[in-house]
């Protein structure tokens, strides 16, 4: 008899549901909307593999509702803020994302959000929608250059490292921070955080949401960047205290901020006050969405519940 595998989601893209169909028993979640613990847990006895989103609550209650037989997490996400990894680890479990696969996309988000609030298109086309551009005026929507601008990463992993590479093209002078990566290369020199907000006119987040990371960015970092500085996040929305950031820019204390994350999502119709900004570029957590991706992503779960139901060593495993 083949393993049960909880997918959280139906009708995700690409094929790779269909190979997964074709080797296991999935069972899918259903209901309209985003599943509860509740709903999740029923579905979950006696699964050997979970296949979830990078914002499903995986915690010990699902890992316990699945029961001895679960063996694997495979999360169809790059960040695994989602998930109990300790709950995890004492059971024997191995969870896993979807790094590498993604990080071009991602990357190439990042720099639409960096070029929207640097050049204010968000306000620009609103204006022209409401029937507001009714002549050439010098002064009417101006924004920052981009070119020629300094670009500091926070975080310089894959994501990290492939908007370095794009930067590169606009001329921009690149500066990193990361713990894990302390020398600089060809693309961009290490520096330290304190310096690298104020040295900055474009920080860029790119580290997952961890105890160490929440609100990294505060009212102290945010007082250290340059007024005329944008922040840009396509990390997770716990990396920036939110309320910080709102008044920084509603003060003029920051120019910009462009935002595919946030503390609390989906917003559905309850907006963030971030969202009514002007100053604030803000998308719905579309980081990795391309037909190409999103298909990629799905795959390499399916792989890795394929690799580890099959007794083999999972592609892309966290550490546990
Ligand atoms: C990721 O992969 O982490 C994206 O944010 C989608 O969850």
């Amino acid at each position: 008899m083949s393993m049960r595998v909880l997918v959280t989601r139906n009708g995700l893209p690409g094929s790779g549901v269909e190979r997964l169909g074709a080797a296991a028993d999935p069972v899918f979640w259903t209901g309209g909307g985003k599943p509860g613990p509740e709903e999740l847990a029923a579905l979950a006895p006696g699964a050997g593999a979970v296949l979830a989103l990078g914002n499903d609550p995986v915690d010990a209650a699902l890992l316990d509702a699945a029961g001895p037989s679960l063996r694997v997490v495979a999360l169809a996400s790059m960040g695994y803020d989602n998930v109990d990894r300790a709950a995890a680890a004492e059971r024997g479990i191995v969870v896993t994302h979807t790094p590498h696969v993604l990080a071009e996309t991602t990357a190439d988000l990042a720099f639409a959000l960096i070029l929207a609030a640097r050049r204010r298109l968000g306000a620009a086309t609103a204006d022209l929608a409401r029937g507001g551009w009714d002549l050439f005026r010098m002064h009417d929507y101006l924004g920052l250059d981009v070119h020629g601008a300094t670009l500091g990463l926070i975080g310089y992993g894959q994501i990290g490292r492939a908007v370095a590479r794009r930067a590169h093209g606009f001329g921009m002078r690149v500066r990193h921070h990361d713990p894990y990566a302390t020398t600089g290369d060809a693309l961009s020199t290490a520096t330290g955080l304190d310096e690298l907000l104020a040295q900055s006119d474009i920080v860029s987040l790119h580290v997952p949401l961890t105890d160490e990371t929440r609100h990294l960015i505060s009212a102290r970092e945010l007082a250290l960047m340059k007024p005329t500085a944008t922040l840009v996040s396509t990390a997770r929305g716990g990396v920036v205290d939110e309320d910080a950031l709102l008044h920084a820019v509603r003060e003029g204390r920051l120019h910009s901020a462009g935002l595919d994350v946030y503390e609390r999502e989906p917003m559905g119709t309850e907006l963030s006050p971030l969202a009514k900004e002007e100053n604030i570029v803000t998308l719905p957590h579309i980081g990795s969405a391309t037909h190409a991706t999103r298909a990629a992503m799905v795959d390499l779960a399916v792989d890795n519940i394929l690799d580890v139901l099959a007794g083999r060593p999972a592609r892309t495993a966290l550490p546990g």
